[in-house]
């Protein structure tokens, strides 16, 4: 009988902390995270990890993303491997996002999104 292996689960992941950034855009009109600061987040994120030299394996990976379905707190941005889900206003917020849970694993209780919220 042929057993099937299963892969072998990698000691570390393989960031240390992978955050999507919600940078859904709908029609004029209809509410989006787009319609209310995503793309300036995810910039002010993306350049602040590449020049605080924190990119690449082991560190921190800044993706973009579409529609979470979690629209009611947008703009919004989740962080693995956690699964921390957060709601920002600006680069200020943005900033204790990284200084604090991307560099040292301590979560932004303040802008953590509660869990009600949805789409
Ligand atoms: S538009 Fe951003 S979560 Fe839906």
């Amino acid at each position: 009988m042929n057993q099937v292996k299963s892969p072998a689960k990698p000691a570390e992941p393989y960031y240390k902390h992978h955050i999507f950034f919600c940078l859904n855009e709908r029609k004029a009109g209809e509410e989006s995270c787009s319609a209310h600061g995503a793309q300036a987040g995810f910039d002010h994120c993306k350049m602040r990890i590449k020049a605080e030299g924190l990119t690449g394996q082991g560190m921190v990976r800044v993706n973009k993303a579409g529609c979470l379905d979690r629209c009611a707190g947008g703009p919004v941005a989740v962080v693995y491997p956690e699964g921390v889900w957060y709601s920002f206003i600006d680069n200020q917020d943005i900033d204790e996002i990284i200084d604090s849970h991307l560099k040292n694993g301590q979560i932004v209780e303040r802008l953590v999104l509660p869990d009600a919220v949805g789409r």
